[in-house]
């Protein structure tokens, strides 16, 4: 069996060398622009270039180093018509569940407060926020969002979740829908965006929708920066109707040096490490994957194209 392993960003031997160890009777390659690719089964991708895409039809199955797969599906016609595999889990939801608790308890305890007043040597013990004030709204209830509903229940805040189909989560207030979103967002002090980008999330947390959140209400976006209007969060914040946002994704990475993000205090940035992509997890995971799809089983998180996830 040949496998095809490609990364945009070049740092494909470490890869080889997992894929090598984990499936020793696997021929991995790899591909540069320009190459003719020699027939592969699989192929086990991140940021892939059309040129390579175009010599993917023979395939059997195309893999995902990560889970969100808005950078494939926009070739849209372009892409080989073969299943569409998203790492699942693999390691990624406990980094979700990490990310979001820190920055939940550092608004809901102050921390960020704490900070600047240490930096004027202040020494202010400020009232602690009631719980119930602090309702966290998780947007996106797949693989990922659910351990960060898990994380934000054991700490007894009350949690909602939105999703785009209903969901019954035992302890969790859910809505789904266009129609659920407005009371969704009404509820909620922290909003949590663990949504895909796709046609119907993009722009999705415009002016309109973030100012209706609960004034002195929090951001926290771990999954794709398109999915907020980058301009209309910057407005409600210096409104001061958001308090505050900590933001791991945006609509152009890395951050562009001029972005008025980079100067606003009540804004705290991450160069895209919510949830890094655990190399021998992800190996392991996608080397089941085919055992199972060799054998004529069916496998878990197969993209949907028509829903763009
Ligand atoms: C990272 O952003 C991923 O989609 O895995």
């Amino acid at each position: 069996m040949r496998i095809l392993l490609y990364r945009g960003d070049g740092v494909v031997e470490p890869w080889v060398r997992e894929f090598e160890g984990v499936m020793p009777q696997v021929e991995a390659v790899t591909w540069k622009e320009g190459q003719v690719l020699p027939p592969c089964d699989y192929a086990v991708l991140w940021n892939p270039a059309l040129g390579l895409l175009e010599q993917l039809a023979q395939v059997k199955a195309i893999f995902l180093m990560g889970a969100g797969v808005d950078a494939l599906l926009k070739f849209g016609e372009a892409l080989p018509d073969v299943p569409l595999i998203r790492l699942g889990d693999a390691g990624m939801g406990v980094q979700m569940a990490e990310y979001v608790t820190h920055a939940v308890l550092r608004y809901f305890r102050r921390f960020d407060e704490y900070e600047q007043q240490a930096r004027h040597g202040a020494w202010n013990p400020l009232p602690q926020i009631p719980k119930e004030e602090f309702a966290v709204g998780v947007m996106g209830l797949g693989k990922l969002g659910q351990p960060v509903v898990e994380a934000m229940r054991h700490f007894g805040f009350p949690v909602r979740g939105w999703s785009r189909t209903p969901k019954d989560i035992p302890g969790v207030e859910t809505y789904a829908g266009m129609e659920g979103l407005d009371p969704f967002l009404r509820g909620t002090r922290v909003l949590v965006s663990m949504l895909p980008l796709t046609p119907d999330t993009a722009n999705l947390l415009d002016r309109h929708n973030l100012g209706k959140l609960q004034p002195g209400a929090y951001l926290i976006n771990v999954s794709r920066g398109a999915i907020i209007a980058e301009p209309d969060l910057m407005t409600l914040i210096r409104s001061g109707h958001i308090a505050g946002a900590t933001l791991d994704v945006f609509r152009h990475e890395p951050l562009p040096a001029p972005h008025p993000f980079w100067n606003e205090p009540r804004i705290s940035i991450t160069p895209h490490i919510s949830a890094l992509t655990m190399r021998h997890d992800a190996v392991r995971q996608i080397a089941d994957k085919i055992a199972a799809l060799e054998s004529g089983q069916p496998v878990d998180d197969l993209v949907d194209r028509s829903l763009g996830y």
